[in-house]
């Protein structure tokens, strides 16, 4: 092993050779019994270790002198970081200590056994390999027998390995944590679990139709980014890796270290939870970011400041989604959009499968079902309303559909092992698939985008990436062969997980191209990776009609939420089978307070529009979409945050009550943003459900109380406003986003124990880059302290003008009615104006403010 480190030109020497292992391929390493030891040999390994600005170090190791370039990510961190001059404190007896810039970590680094151990102020936080689990493997010259020595049988599938084994593996111990959350997506717990007597988690996005819960298999899309709690500090490991990746992890407790002056006391001596966890790809280098926090929302700036934030939605966006595969032509889409209106449910966006296509050849349209696409958009930008469509990354092979003659004649397609276009199965049946991997074919999908060019397309047209993982019918595992090639000759092995991202990038840059830049996209992907936050939205695929998929989603999004993707949904009343009129409801309820709201479902379910379960049932869901649009000033304020300070919109307890061990499992309930908390009913038949308040108690929340009708079991869900919270809402709900541009607003102010409280609210025009560009927004802070309510401005360089006025201000835990209410303004402020201000003093309310 060779080290250096960004504070040296010349690279410093630690100890001379690592070893390298051949081992099975991927598949076989889940069966860590099988790895094989085949031969040892002797390469020089190099390891650069860099200190980031932000407290992130980062450790790269490849091969001192590879046979060939070993695949390094591209695109998806932001920019080359930044580095910071380490210093070197100590250098001796192959021992080298590096001290970070502000002289409170330390990385010791030994060179035999190469070790790496990382320290905050003399306490070990996190070691890597100290369990000797480094491996490497290096390239080689083809073996004489290279088709049987290096190929690997799946099924009937044969991967020959062109270049040969190429993985790579490491240990990091985490000392006194064993809170472990992150790496999405996979159907299982918030807190990851020890994997030591099961199976690691697998980070290969794959498209599994009906896939199990409480599964460690990978789905649809990967974040490799492990996140790790204690009361007084939070840490992530970001494993930069797109190949095939496989994380155990194994809690165990260890004796407390006591330092050998207090030797005396040892039988005081504390057992202490220390974490190994292990990450294993299948071929790439080694590049893995440690993200120091210290806190669960430093981790979150740090993570941001590599991959970027979540792009700020259009406001459209956030709103309530109607879609099923498929609504049939034109008529059902005219008949589905006045259903709303008819029974007076808000909604913002209807969505066309893949039949709304002229035999799935994408960018087309069926011209018997949809005669007259764009007279439809008219219909629909008259009511206020958008329409997305899907856009698969596969292209049916069709001469005479241009995006095939085209992507053909231009060489765009992934190839197979022989040079040829790699064909698979789909929808369209033989397709082939866009090597988005490759800069040009970005361009040039991009511009299929372009008005002139997809036919029948308008500005209220937006866009869905579907089967992007990506999905192969008949294909090993249903997904691309490992040998296939792309741009530059790299094995489809290397980048699998990233082929989503890459077709969700060109997607949102062809919709900001074709409104000239001015238009902010909306893009939603199944397919996702570190950095996807950047380009849209995701979701969690395709769900099942069954309680326990409508649970499971709460911690399916919480995980994906901290991995950068705030914008995630779930599909509402589950995609595959019929929900029952209850668990529809109680999925409306929780989808409404989930960043992406959509129903969906499959082409064999029911129909289930929101008024097909009888009046009662049309009511409660009414309700629970209105509510959604009532909270949509919070929820875009929240956005703000989350796009601009990288905060997630909905997150775990744990991370608004870092000390408080008690909230580290809970995945049943949830903050949105800082100030409200859900806890969404999954229960069938529930009437009753203990939350849990941090910090305060837990209460039981019990459906007849006066608030709810006693007649239905399932009215609401029970949401809490924390004391000290100011949220803006609307005040009444419309037909869509855009008819509530003049709504005026409602403050709700929760009062904390010194009768106090803040909150935000930003605004701008809801669709424009005109934020970002000429600062057209408002930002405004609300405060209320010593009985005055004051609004101020968050940020100065904002202007935006609206007529839109506060109506109304509603004081929760104020206690006794106030004998006299005064308004004042101060100074100029002559865009945000208070006017016919109601002030209401409610003592019960379907939302509990909740005292810590
Ligand atoms: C699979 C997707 O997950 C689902 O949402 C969609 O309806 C079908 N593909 C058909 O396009």
């Amino acid at each position: 092993m060779h080290t250096s480190t960004s504070a040296f030109t010349t690279p410093v020497f630690l100890a001379a050779y690592g070893e390298s292992y051949t081992m099975l391929g991927m598949r076989d390493l889940k069966i860590k019994t099988q790895l094989k030891k085949s031969y040892v040999f002797k390469v020089l390994l190099q390891g650069e270790i860099y200190e980031i600005e932000g407290n992130i170090f980062r450790l790269k190791i490849n091969e001192a002198a590879p046979l060939r370039a070993r695949y390094e990510v591209p695109d998806v961190l932001i920019k080359e970081p930044t580095t910071q001059k380490l210093s070197l404190s100590q250098k001796e007896g192959g021992v080298l200590v590096l001290t970070s810039v502000n002289e409170d970590y330390k990385l010791r680094v030994t060179a035999n056994p190469f070790q790496v151990e990382l320290q905050f102020k003399d306490e070990t936080v996190l070691s890597m390999n100290s369990n000797g689990l480094l491996y490497f493997e290096h390239l080689q010259p083809p073996p004489s027998d290279r088709y049987s020595l290096w190929q690997e049988k799946f099924g009937s599938f044969l991967d020959i390995k062109a270049h040969g084994p190429s993985s790579v593996g490491m240990d990091f111990s985490l000392h006194g944590f064993d809170h472990l959350y992150g790496i999405p997506q996979h159907t299982e717990s918030l807190l990851l679990k020890n994997t030591s007597d099961g199976d690691a988690y697998r980070l290969y996005n794959l498209d599994i139709f009906g896939h199990k819960i409480h599964d460690k298999i990978g789905i649809y899309g990967s974040v490799p980014l492990l996140i790790a709690h204690k009361p007084d500090r939070t840490l992530g490991i970001f494993w930069l890796n797109s190949s095939e990746t496989l994380v155990d992890i194994n809690t165990k407790a260890v004796p407390e270290h006591i330092p050998t002056e207090s030797a005396a006391d040892i039988s005081k001596q504390r057992a202490v939870p220390l974490t190994d966890v292990r990450w294993m790809s299948e071929s790439g280098i080694i590049d893995v970011f440690l993200l120091m926090g210290p806190t669960a929302f430093d981790i979150f700036r740090q993570f941001a400041q590599l991959t970027g934030t979540q792009a700020l939605p259009p406001l459209f966006s956030l709103g309530y989604h109607q879609c099923r595969w498929n609504y049939e032509d034109e008529q059902d889409v005219k008949a589905v959009d006045a259903g709303f209106d008819e029974h007076d449910i808000p909604y913002d966006v209807i969505w066309l499968d893949i039949e709304h296509t002229d035999g799935k050849r994408y960018f087309t349209w069926d011209k018997k079902k949809f005669q007259n696409p764009k007279r439809m958009q008219e219909l629909l930008r008259k009511k206020k309303r958008k329409l997305v469509v899907i856009v698969d990354p596969h292209i049916k092979a069709d001469p005479m559909y241009t995006l095939y003659s085209q992507g053909k004649e231009k060489g765009y397609f992934v190839k197979d092992r022989n040079g040829k276009d790699f064909e698979g199965i789909c929808w369209p049946g033989s397709s082939y698939y866009l090597d988005f991997t490759n800069p040009e074919v970005r361009k040039w999908y991009a511009d299929q985008f372009a008005f002139k060019t997809y036919k029948g397309s308008t500005n209220i047209l937006f866009v869905w990436n579907d089967m992007n993982e990506p999905s192969v019918f008949k294909g090993a595992e249903l997904t691309m062969q490992k040998d296939a090639v792309h741009y530059n000759n790299w094995e489809h092995r290397e980048l699998h997980n990233l082929y989503g991202f890459y077709q969700q990038m060109a997607t949102a840059e062809g919709l900001i191209k074709r409104s000239s830049g001015k238009e902010r996209p909306f893009v939603l992907t199944r397919s996702f990776f570190a950095g996807s936050q950047k380009y849209g939205a995701v979701w969690t695929g395709d769900n099942t009609a069954e309680w326990g998929y409508l649970k499971i989603s709460i911690p399916m999004l919480l995980t994906i939420s901290m991995a950068g993707i705030s914008f995630c949904g779930a599909d509402v009343g589950g995609f595959i089978g019929d929900p029952e009129p209850e668990l529809l409801v109680r999925w409306y309820q929780a989808g409404a307070y989930q960043p992406f709201f959509r129903g969906h479902s499959n082409m064999k379910s029911k129909r289930r529009e929101p008024w097909l379960f009888g009046e009662k049932n049309t009511q409660i869901i009414r309700e629970a979409i209105r509510e959604r649009y009532v909270l949509l000033p919070y929820l875009y304020t929240l956005f703000y945050r989350a796009h601009t300070e990288a905060e997630p919109v909905m997150r775990p307890l744990w991370i608004e009550f870092p000390e408080k061990l008690e909230t580290f499992g809970v995945e049943d309930e949830y903050m949105l943003g800082n100030a409200l908390l859900v806890y969404p009913v999954t229960d069938k038949e529930a009437k009753a459900v203990s939350v849990l308040l941090p910090g305060s108690k837990e209460v039981r929340v019990i459906q007849s109380c006066s608030a709810f009708q006693p007649t239905q079991i399932y009215y609401t869900i029970p949401i809490f406003q924390r004391g000290g919270t100011v949220i803006p809402l609307k005040t009444a709900a419309g037909k869509s986003t855009e008819w509530m541009t003049n709504i005026s607003y409602e403050l709700r102010v929760a009062l904390n124990t010194e009768a106090c409280a803040v909150g935000e609210l930003y605004l701008d025009d809801g669709h424009s880059f005109q934020y970002l560009h000429k600062k057209q927004f408002l930002f405004r802070k609300f405060t209320f302290h010593k009985n005055i309510l004051s609004s101020s401005c968050t940020d100065e360089s904002g202007q935006y003008r609206t007529t839109c006025v506060v109506e109304r201000v509603i004081f929760l835990g104020l206690g006794q009615q106030p004998t006299l209410v005064t308004a004042c303004s101060k100074g100029n402020e002559p865009t945000f104006i208070l006017l016919h201000l109601v002030i209401l003093i409610l003592l019960h309310s379907y939302v509990y403010i909740w005292h810590i």
